[in-house]
């Protein structure tokens, strides 16, 4: 490149970056399809974790929740409820309702929950909850464990079921380009969804034939029972996606999780249901179950026992993995459909890392996390 060149105007590679960062600037301003945080900006990616209700409180208390995205670098208060739309769930979801319905030919959606909203729950097709929205650039998937869980499009607007305030709920979105759906739609040939509402027309049908068969009820039909895929955000945030169709029969974190990572992993779980399976440390990699949670801003702790979330972290002797999903470990969902997402990223890790307060080891006993443990032990309890 000469002198001359330089005066004339940019350099060529300069003007690529400069058209480059438009288009990802153009692909997140408003009114593209993308998840989007407490204060209505679209963001890459973000977690919420619905706090259970305190005991006797008012149902607000059953709505707070407490977030975290690639800007706030761990757990900040969430600055809404969960039944409103200018909470980051709730914003996000809003554009089911407006977006989906003004632009049928342009968007395609799939909401889907082993407890949907009116209907009764399915114990055969997977334990798995979620929600879909794209249209021909990007969108976003929506992992989460709330049962009855959004409302489908009928209901014209977005609502927080009143059988979800009593517990701990948790919900990971993250935004993908186009082609990323038809990844998504493979994995969920293996998590076997029960769709309540969807839309996969026309383009999107021919395009995106996995998510459209998913949609329609189709599942996988020969071995292997199990896939892992990595998914790359629109932003460039590298995820790994979990999933086994119900044939897998074994436990998502034993029996394939903790090896498939290389780490001992934390579980938090649902511990009310039959079945649960003990922390496990036969294989060559350790899973533990949570048994108390505590975040330390604002200062709160629970049991596992009102907790619905699912998600796992890597322990301090690799710290690195978090993945929040849609399995429990109990013995009826080592035969479920199911997944979970994960990322490695220390912000991420060290955020779900801070919570565990409590776990069992495998011989059954209580151990307390060392030193944060002390800690929170002057007068945290709930
Ligand atoms: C959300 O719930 C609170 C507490 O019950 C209520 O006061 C508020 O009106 C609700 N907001 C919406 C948008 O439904
Ligand atoms: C979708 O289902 C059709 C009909 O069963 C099948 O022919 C096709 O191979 C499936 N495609 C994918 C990607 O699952
Ligand atoms: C399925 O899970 C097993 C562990 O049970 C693992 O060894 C295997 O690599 C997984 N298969 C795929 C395709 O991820
Ligand atoms: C530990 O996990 C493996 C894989 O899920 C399973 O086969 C084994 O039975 C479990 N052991 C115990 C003691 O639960
Ligand atoms: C940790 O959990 C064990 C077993 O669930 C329980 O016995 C113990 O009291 C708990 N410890 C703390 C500090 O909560």
């Amino acid at each position: 490149m000469t002198e001359a060149s330089h005066k004339d105007g940019l350099p060529k590679d300069m003007l690529h970056i400069l058209v480059l960062s438009l288009t990802f600037l153009h692909n997140l301003v408003d009114g593209s399809i993308s998840c989007y945080d407490d204060s209505g900006k679209p963001v890459d990616w973000f977690i919420v974790y619905k706090l259970p209700q305190p005991h006797h409180r008012s149902p607000a208390g059953g709505m707070q929740y407490m977030y975290q995205d690639e800007n706030t670098q761990g757990w900040v208060q969430g600055r809404s409820l969960m039944n409103n739309t200018k909470g980051a769930v709730g914003r996000t979801l809003q554009q089911l309702y407006t977006v989906a319905i003004r632009r049928q030919e342009e968007t395609a959606y799939v909401l889907y929950n082993d407890a949907p909203p009116k209907t009764h729950s399915s114990t055969l097709k997977g334990h798995t909850k979620g929600a879909i929205l794209l249209d021909q650039n990007q969108g976003f998937w929506l992992l989460h464990s709330t049962p009855h869980f959004p409302p489908s499009l009928a209901e014209k607007e977005y609502a927080w079921p009143h059988s979800a305030l009593l517990y701990g709920q948790t919900f990971l979105c993250v935004t993908y380009s186009y082609d990323q759906f038809k990844e998504i739609g493979k994995q969920l040939l293996f998590t076997e969804p029960h769709v309540y509402d969807c839309r996969v027309e026309g383009t999107f049908a021919q395009d995106l034939p996995a998510l459209l068969n998913a949609s329609e009820g189709r599942h996988v039909q020969k071995e292997p029972w199990n896939s892992s895929a990595p998914l790359t955000s629109l932003g460039g945030k590298e995820f790994v996606s979990f999933a086994k169709f119900r044939f897998f029969g074994d436990d998502l974190y034993s029996g394939w999780l903790a090896q498939a990572l290389a780490s001992d992993l934390y579980v938090e779980f649902w511990h009310r249901s039959t079945g649960i399976l003990p922390s496990n440390c036969s294989g060559n990699f350790r899973v533990y179950n949570v048994e108390e949670v505590a975040f330390q801003e604002p200062a709160t702790s629970f049991p596992s026992m009102s907790d619905h979330s699912k998600w796992c972290v890597g322990t301090e002797s690799d710290p690195g993995w978090a993945c929040v999903g849609d399995m429990n470990r109990n013995c009826a969902e080592e035969y479920r459909g199911g997944g979970i997402i994960c990322c490695r990223d220390p912000a991420v890790w060290k955020a779900f890392y801070s919570l565990v307060q409590n776990y069992t080891d495998c011989d059954g006993a209580g151990a307390i996390q060392s030193i944060r443990g002390m800690e929170l032990e002057k007068g945290n309890r709930d």
